[in-house]
């Protein structure tokens, strides 16, 4: 009797260890340590992220764990600063690379919807940010520093279709623009597995992900999210492909 009670203890312990190791095998991490010094005038700060594809929280969950995404209904949602200046401003004259149309981020959505399909919505603000980089940067930390939620040209009316949400942002001030949040707040994400996707300077993915999983707390957030370098974005297309490969699409 005893040699069966000490057997089956054995038999529980190696089961016990078996699942720990499965909820552990998650998505890689890319560890670089940077900052953003390319920002100038006074409002300029000096924080430091970790950049890449990264691990996020404990709470966040990797699609590849789950059922197949196949039969979801998909919704891209992106944020660009490039359809977001003002009517008129000679957008691909412009000397800043960053406002380039597609846009680094618009550009990232344009290839998962390639290899993905989906729907594709452009978050787009009412009042449109200024085509000269530092009148942009003045206007975003204001936003930033009064937690302001920027009013939206368009929401997506059949939002409650979608199962699976990505949102595409730039880092603004080392979160995302205060207009993500709008369209967070604005929409029901009760439910929605979301997928982040992320183009920045050299400040890396910094709070954004911590944020806007902080406004999402009734979904289910993909824990691999990918942040690209706008200085890497032109060779990027075969990362974002790997990126969605490896979280199951
Ligand atoms: C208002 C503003 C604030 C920015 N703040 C940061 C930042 O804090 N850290 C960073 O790494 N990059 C920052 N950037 C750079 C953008 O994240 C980067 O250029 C990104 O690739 C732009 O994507 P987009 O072309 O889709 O807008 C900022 C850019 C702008 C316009």
């Amino acid at each position: 009797m005893k040699r069966i009670r000490i057997f089956i203890a054995m038999l529980l312990m190696i089961f016990s260890l078996c699942g720990c190791q499965q909820t552990n095998g998650n998505s890689e991490s890319d560890t670089a340590i940077s900052s953003e010094p390319h920002i100038t005038g006074n409002k300029a700060e000096n924080i430091q992220s970790v950049s890449s594809a990264e691990q996020t929280s404990q709470s966040s969950e990797s699609f590849s764990e789950q059922e197949s995404p196949a039969q979801s209904k998909i919704l891209i949602a992106y944020f660009t600063w490039a359809e977001n200046v003002e009517t008129g401003s000679d957008v691909d004259a412009t000397a800043s690379a960053s406002v380039t149309l597609p846009g680094n981020v618009g550009q990232m959505a344009m290839w998962i919807q390639d290899e993905i399909g989906g729907d594709l919505f452009s978050i787009q603000v009412k009042e449109p940010y200024s085509a000269d980089y530092n009148e942009c940067l003045d206007r975003a930390a204001d936003e930033k520093a009064e937690k302001a939620r920027p009013v939206l040209k368009n929401t997506v009316e059949n939002f409650s279709d979608y199962d699976i949400i990505f949102i595409g942002y730039p880092n603004w001030w080392y979160t995302a623009p205060m207009a993500v949040f709008s369209f967070l707040d604005e929409h029901d994400f009760s439910g929605k597995r979301v997928v982040l996707f992320c183009s920045h300077g050299t400040g890396g993915l910094a709070s954004s992900v911590k944020d806007i999983t902080a406004a999402l707390p009734d979904s289910t957030i993909e824990s691999n999210v990918i942040g690209v370098s706008r200085d890497d974005i032109s060779i990027s297309h075969d990362t974002v492909k790997s990126w969605l490969k490896a979280i199951g699409f």
